[in-house]
């Protein structure tokens, strides 16, 4: 592939074909720099969150992963939670400078247009403490081949571009802005409020203020109204049954329209 822009940004690790660039960037961490990035256009195995598959069809959608080192006494827990957080606005900048449509951000970590999924984000904490951040990106399914039925790709939104130029547009404007958002978390201490983190994704975030299901790990449901987004990264929910603000750290959310 050719991808000067991206290349001028990071080391590309660009495989033909792989089960999941997650796994494939967790085996060379070791031995790799912080911001390594492992890409194909075709991913045999990919996973999602809460232990989803993620399907996308060979050559049309981006598999990326990128490697970080946050030094957990430099950056914190607090800082931690937001890293999921910080790759899903450093995708939604990057779509939203190709497609002249509304990019946002579901919580914690999928990006939308017009509110339909283009991207999801995997982020995975490795032994060592070092994290991969891996990204989907649907660039040119077409309607008949998307993953689900709220799903959307680059192309049906109108970005122009295809192949390597597209691949490399996305992945250049995602790793200048998560390499901006990193660096001035890093330089924060890991405080997403004080590095303007914290007000820059609750801008980009439209789950906030919406009527929102969430399904939490444990199986258990609530409905609510989705407030805002706590110091570390949580969504508060005020839960309609008791009144009660819950603070979601992983779960699945989901807006609801008619509520
Ligand atoms: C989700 O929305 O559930 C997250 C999907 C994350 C998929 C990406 S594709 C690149 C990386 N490798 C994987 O196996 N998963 C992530």
């Amino acid at each position: 592939m050719d991808l000067p822009r991206s290349a001028a940004l990071a080391r590309l690790v660009v495989l033909e074909r792989t089960a999941s660039t997650n796994d494939e960037l967790a085996a060379i961490a070791s031995e790799s720099d912080e911001f390594t990035v492992v890409l194909t256009t075709e991913q045999t195995a990919g996973r999602g969150r809460l232990g989803r598959q993620w399907i996308a069809p060979p050559g049309e959608a981006l598999a990326a992963s990128v490697l970080l080192r946050p030094d957990r006494e430099r950056v914190g827990a607090s800082g931690h939670g937001w890293l999921p957080l910080l790759a899903g606005l450093a995708m939604a900048r990057s779509i939203g400078a190709l497609v002249d449509r509304d990019v946002s951000l579901k919580w914690p970590n999928d990006v939308l247009v017009d509110g339909r999924k283009a991207c999801g984000v995997l982020a995975e904490l490795e032994p060592d403490g070092s994290v991969v951040l891996g990204s989907g990106v649907n660039l040119t399914i077409p309607a008949d081949r998307l993953p689900t039925p709220v799903s959307t790709s680059l192309a049906l939104c109108g970005a122009r571009e295809r192949g390597d130029e597209l691949v490399d547009r996305v992945l250049a404007g995602y790793l200048r802005e998560l390499r901006g958002l990193y660096g001035a978390l890093l330089a924060a201490r890991g405080d997403a409020r004080a590095s303007g983190l914290a007000a820059a994704v609750a801008d980009r975030c439209s789950t906030l203020g919406r009527e929102v299901r969430v399904e939490l790990p444990g199986g258990r449901r609530a409905r609510g109204l989705a407030l805002g987004i706590d110091a570390d990264g949580r969504l508060e929910v005020r839960v309609h049954a008791d009144g009660r603000v819950l603070a979601v750290s992983a779960g699945d959310v989901t807006h609801l329209r008619y509520e």
